[in-house]
Parts: structure tokens; C-alpha cells; sequence
């Protein structure tokens, strides 16, 4: 009786299953890369031919439930291959979007579905991996929020997409994205910088209230150093990974590198009939990139935010005793590389030039045959990270996040790009929790292309 039962529900049940699945099947979004007009530039200036996803400068939010599957199709309607990379998600590395590592690039008119968990909350992004330079600087990238189960208490949850943009007369991309003397130096430097794809942003809020500011920096290569007036608050997350403690915002804190992300936690203490801003700190004078309008709040001033909660990620433990694998960063102007093994030669330093070749990594320009080293799935890794250029680096590894071993030999917080500036030295640790082939490079994009790009493998 039971029996019959019990099959005569997983008939019924297999029946209704059946359309209910091919609907999820088809609950992929679509990502469409193309060729758009927009306006970029304020109003009677006229539009700028960019690349976008589904037509919008940065491309649409992807907003998932941490835990949950984004899934996405990628559809290429460029006159280039191109992938989508996704930034700082502990991800099945074949998803990871990286052209000759992980999938072919995707011709023009074809597409390809992404379809991966989430395991970790917090603010990341997407971006093209393929001619990254052209393509990023064309518009290819937004953000992807992973939210939490419990979210803090904020008024407001704003995500804040800042891009860099070369401009020519009349509001078009200047087309120079192979430029030798930006490779060789701080790469492809814009002279607009946009916010959400707007000049500025102009944002009602009220005194008090409690704003949740997700800040990433898609800039292809340069350096944002932020500042705010009339909010006042706390650094919650760094590339996604929440503070064990929020750290009282001071200006020092709001340097982003090509790349990574802050979270902030910001109540607004300007008064009614102010403005607060967020200002791109230029020296001593700045730019404006949002204004807040105060209006009259009626919430008290609120006591400062719990930490949010920790991710997974952040549950491995680095054995400080690992193995070492140094990073020795060689090239530029200014030092000028001597040699450097490039596709298996060795040229020196005029050669790889005409290669286009400015930097090294170990010794060779441009991803090796070898990986960087070679770990077994949970071992530790030391990355000891040398600058030995005239430049500053930001150092990403996909796949993971790692923590810096401070000079006292305690860990700094957990990031999956670091900046390393001229003549410095630093070094990470990390835990090889996943598996595959991932991509280790300098994520000023320009100098990725002209040579500082290297892989790790975790073995299963
Ligand atoms: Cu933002 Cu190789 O990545
Ligand atoms: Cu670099």
C-alpha cells in the first residue's frame, strides 16, 4: 500500500518536476556583450560608442544570495572573442573565464553559459578577460553583489562602479590601448573617471542615515584614492570579506587599487540643508563623484555596526610554516629589463620590447609553460612578493583569497589583490582550497599584457 503510494507520488511528482526544471534550465540570464552608443559624457556633449553588457555602462548588477548558483549566458555580439572573468568568487575554475587556461575565448556570435555557486557574501565583480585592456576600457564590466542571509542595518545598500576612461574630442575612446609608453609606465591612465556611468551621482539621503557603500574600482590600471565629507563610519569589508572588527573609516583607508573593493558602513552627519559628498582626492584639491542632498532624518545617531558575518573562505587555516614561492617583479621604465625568458626564449631587452614586453615575472615575460608552483588541494602557500620596478603593482590571484604576513608575523586581512608599491616588499599566505589552474598577475591590466602574468596549480 505504502509502496504504491509512495511510486504513485514520484509519478505525479516526476511529472510536475519535469516543466518546473526545464524552467529553472531556462532561468539563465543573459549577458550580451555589444557594440552601444551611451552617454558617458555630460549632457551636450554627445554620446560614446562603448562595449557594454546588455547595453548599460557598468554592465547590470547580478545580485545572488550568498550559497545560491549565478547562472548566465554569455553572448558575444563584439567584432572580438571575449570571456567574462568573475573577480574574487571562489569559483569551479572552469568558470573562471580566463582564455587558455580555463576556456577557449568566445568567438563573436557565439555564447557560452556560466553556471557556479557562491560559497562567500560580499561585493565582487565581473569582468572580460580577453584583450582585457581594450575591452575593459570599452566598458566591459559590472558588479556581482553576494548578499548576506542577514544583512546589516542600513538605510541604504548602494554599489558604487567606478571606471576610468581615456577620452578624446568629442566624447569618444581614445583607440591607443596597446600604447607602449602606458605599458611601460602606470599603464592606461584615463581623464574621466565615472560613477555607476555618471559623471557624478546626485543622491537624496537623510541626517542619520546609515548607508551601506560597496566601492569598486574598475578602472583599468589606475590607483582611486577616495575621500569622503559629512559621513562618518567604518570599513566593514575588504574585496568582499568581511573585518573580524569594523575599522573607523580614516581617509588612509579609501586607497583602491585596480580591482579591489571596499565596504563601507557611513552615517550621514551633515545636517539637514548640507550636502555630504564622496570625492576623488587629487592631491590637495578633488573631484566631486557623488553628492548627497541632506533632508531632515528622524533616526537617532545610531552605536557602530557588528562585524558582518565571517565567510567561509575565511574559516581555513594558513600553516605558517608552508613552502615559499617568491614573486620577483622586474621591467618598466626606468630599471628596463636586461632579459627575460618570453614563449620559451631568452631576448633581451630590445626584443621583448619589440614583442611588447616591459615586464617580468621570475624571469619571464608573458604566462610561462610552468606554473608558479604546483600545491596539493589544502596546503599553504607563501607568496613572498617583490617590486623590484619603478611602479606600483596590484597583485591578484584568482580563485582565492589570501591574508599579508605583517612584519610582526601576524595576518592582515583578507584580499584577493594586493597593492605593492615601487621598491617594496611584501608577502601573503593563502590556503589552495580550490582546485584548477589559476591565474596570478598584476591587475593594472596594461602590464598584465605586457608581461606580468603567472599561474599556480592545486591538484585535487
Ligand atoms: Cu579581475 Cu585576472 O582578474
Ligand atoms: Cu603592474
Amino acid at each position: 500500500m505504502r509502496l504504491r503510494r509512495r511510486s504513485f507520488i514520484a509519478g505525479a511528482a516526476a511529472a510536475a518536476l519535469a516543466p518546473a526544471q526545464r524552467g529553472q534550465a531556462a532561468t539563465f540570464g543573459t549577458l550580451r556583450a555589444g557594440v552601444h552608443r551611451v552617454q558617458l559624457a555630460p549632457d551636450p556633449l554627445p554620446m560614446t560608442d562603448v562595449w557594454a553588457y546588455e547595453g548599460r555602462i557598468p554592465g547590470p548588477e547580478i545580485r545572488v544570495p550568498q550559497g545560491k548558483r549565478v547562472t548566465q549566458t554569455l553572448v558575444n555580439a563584439l567584432p572580438q572573442p571575449t570571456t567574462v572573468h568573475w573577480h574574487g568568487i571562489r569559483i569551479d575554475n572552469v568558470m573562471d573565464g580566463v582564455p587558455d587556461l580555463t576556456q577557449p575565448a568566445v568567438a563573436p556570435g557565439q555564447s557560452w553559459d556560466y553556471d557556479f555557486a557562491v560559497p562567500d557574501a560580499g561585493t565582487y565583480w565581473y569582468h572580460t578577460h580577453n584583450r582585457t585592456v581594450e575591452q575593459m576600457a570599452r566598458g566591459l564590466s559590472g558588479p556581482l553583489i553576494v548578499t548576506e542571509a542577514q544583512p546589516p542595518d542600513v538605510d541604504r545598500d548602494m554599489t558604487l562602479h567606478l571606471s576610468d576612461w581615456r577620452m578624446v574630442d568629442p566624447a569618444q575612446i581614445r583607440t591607443d590601448f596597446d600604447n607602449r609608453m602606458d605599458q611601460s609606465h602606470a599603464g592606461r591612465l584615463g581623464n574621466y573617471l565615472t560613477i555607476n556611468g555618471q559623471q557624478e551621482l546626485i543622491t537624496e539621503v537623510k541626517h542619520n542615515d546609515r548607508l551601506r557603500l560597496r566601492l569598486i574600482n574598475a578602472a583599468t590600471d589606475k590607483v582611486i584614492t577616495l575621500a569622503v565629507q559629512g559621513l562618518e563610519g567604518w570599513v566593514v569589508a575588504l574585496d568582499g570579506m568581511p573585518l573580524a572588527a569594523p575599522k573607523p573609516l580614516e581617509p588612509s583607508d579609501l586607497t583602491l587599487a585596480p580591482a579591489q573593493r571596499v565596504d563601507l558602513i557611513v552615517d550621514v552627519t551633515a545636517t539637514q540643508g548640507q550636502d555630504a559628498y564622496l570625492i576623488e582626492k587629487l592631491g590637495e584639491s578633488g573631484y566631486l563623484l557623488g553628492q548627497f542632498p541632506v533632508r531632515a532624518g528622524a533616526t537617532p545617531r545610531r552605536d557602530a555596526p557588528e562585524p558582518l558575518p565571517p565567510n567561509p573562505a575565511q574559516a581555513t587555516l594558513a600553516d605558517l610554516d608552508a613552502p615559499s614561492a617568491p614573486l620577483i617583479m622586474d621591467g618598466g621604465a626606468m630599471r628596463g629589463l636586461r632579459r627575460a625568458f618570453y614563449k620559451g626564449d631568452l631576448l633581451d631587452g630590445r626584443a621583448l620590447a619589440q614583442q611588447g614586453q616591459f615586464w617580468a615575472l621570475n624571469g619571464t615575460a608573458g604566462l610561462p609553460e610552468a606554473p608558479l608552483a604546483e600545491v596539493s588541494l589544502g596546503d599553504t602557500l607563501r607568496l613572498p612578493l617583490q617590486n623590484n620596478t619603478a611602479f606600483p603593482h596590484a597583485i591578484h590571484l584568482h580563485g582565492h583569497h589570501f591574508r599579508e604576513v605583517l612584519a610582526d608575523g601576524s595576518l592582515g586581512p583578507w584580499r584577493d589583490t594586493i597593492l605593492v608599491q615601487p621598491a617594496t616588499a611584501r608577502e601573503v599566505i593563502f590556503v589552495a582550497d580550490n582546485p584548477g589552474d589559476w591565474l596570478l598577475h598584476c591587475h593594472m591590466v596594461s602590464h598584465h599584457a605586457s608581461g606580468m602574468g603567472t599561474w599556480l596549480r592545486v591538484n585535487a
